[in-house]
């Protein structure tokens, strides 16, 4: 995003601005990767955020949303989004959540175990109504990220073990007031080598043709979300490479007459698009290191302390061209309330603002109140 020094000075702090006309540009390149591939569907992953406008702007552009909570397809449905193109994942959906969901008549459910399927059924098998079901399949390749993030390995919770594949499909297949409509994939996020996709399109393509051999059709294909972006230099690829993401499917992906292939981006959508917006409270001079500390921490914006990732860091009020070196830190009583060390910015003093960039995803959904603290705000530009 453009940083507008004028319009960001008077903003209060810590924030979220988001820059909606990125926004619109990414959801443009999106829709250009998919071409007129009618049977191309992209469901927004929502869980990477929330904000009711932004749901709002993605919901007119025509993509569906993949909820992981009843509070998830209730914002969906609220901001928009048609329910036949609402997915709900997610290993523990509670018993209110699958009602909720199967009332709203969302398109499919992502189906993590047979003990779920068989609630499913009973819930649907109460309302007299059919709850369509895809089943997660783990498919046992792993992603190049960070261990917190790949999700696609046998040791994960994730998903149904393969090698149950066809059992549990017959059991969907039976039990009451299900339809089985296909099959559902997701190996990690913030992925950025599309080999990791080219190893899943061979595991799909592997399953495909046992279950072509068992006589089992599958409709629909989802192929999960990932796709990641560029924390370095947000500046350079303000857009993730959709272009090539969705190629890297058309091109090793064997989908059979009428299958429908969808994915779920929810970073990719929404990363760039946002900054965490901070004052320098103090900046702390020590005998061995020089401390600038913020008034955001990890309550606004977890992702460095939990998984030590490295946002960009811009002191978009120093004038002079001289750096130093300092540990960027928020207030929180906590060791790992850390956003970068070692890190260079300009000689920066009391007041300055401060963008840390590329948090538009799993940012302001991922803040919480810990040391009795404020949510931080939202601005759009
Ligand atoms: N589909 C499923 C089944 C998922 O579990 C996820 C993300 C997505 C789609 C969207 O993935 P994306 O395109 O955003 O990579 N909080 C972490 C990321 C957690 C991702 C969880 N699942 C972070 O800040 O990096």
């Amino acid at each position: 995003m453009q940083l507008n020094k004028q319009q960001l000075q008077g903003l209060p702090t810590p924030a979220y601005v988001y820059d909606t006309a990125l926004l619109a540009a990414t959801l443009d390149a999106i829709k250009a990767a998919v071409r007129d591939d009618a049977n191309y569907h992209v469901h927004y992953a929502i869980k990477a955020n929330d904000h009711p406008a932004i749901l709002k702007q993605i919901a007119a552009a025509g993509l569906g949303a993949d909820c992981v909570s009843g509070g998830e397809i209730s914002a969906a449905i609220e901001a928009g989004f048609p329910a036949q193109k609402i997915g709900f994942a997610g290993v523990g959906k509670a018993d209110w959540e699958i009602e909720l969901a199967i009332k709203a008549g969302i398109g499919f459910f992502n189906v993590e175990s047979r003990e779920e399927l068989e609630v499913i059924s009973q819930i649907a098998t109460a309302l007299q109504t059919e709850a369509r079901v895809c089943l997660r399949i783990n498919p046992d390749v792993s992603a190049n990220t960070h261990a917190h993030i790949t999700t696609g390995r046998e040791e994960d919770k994730f998903g149904i073990a393969r090698q149950h594949m066809v059992e549990v499909i017959r059991l969907a297949q039976q039990l009451p007031y299900l339809s089985f409509v296909g099959l559902h994939f997701h190996i990690g996020s913030q992925l950025l080598d599309m080999t990791d996709y080219e190893a899943l399109c061979a595991r799909v393509n592997e399953l495909q043709d046992l279950l072509e051999a068992e006589g089992i059709t599958v409709p629909n294909i989802n192929v999960g979300g990932g796709l990641g972006i560029d924390y370095a230099d947000p500046d350079l690829h303000p857009i993730a490479d959709f272009q090539n993401y969705i190629d890297t499917f058309r091109s090793h992906l064997r989908l059979r007459d009428g299958q429908q292939l969808h994915f779920e981006p929810g970073r990719a959508v929404v990363a760039q698009m946002g900054i965490l917006l901070t004052r320098v409270l103090f900046v702390k001079h020590t005998e061995t290191k020089d401390f600038v500390i913020l008034d955001a921490g990890m309550t606004d914006l977890i992702r460095p302390a939990l998984y030590g990732a490295l946002h960009k860091i811009e002191n978009i009020s120093a004038e002079g061209s001289e750096v130093k070196t300092y540990d960027i830190v928020g207030p929180i009583c906590e060791s790992s309330d850390i956003f970068a060390r070692d890190y260079q910015l300009p000689i920066t003093k009391r007041g300055d603002l401060i963008a840390i960039r590329s948090a538009g995803a799993y940012g302001q959904t991922m803040a919480s109140t810990y040391n009795h603290r404020s949510l931080p705000k939202t601005f759009l530009v």
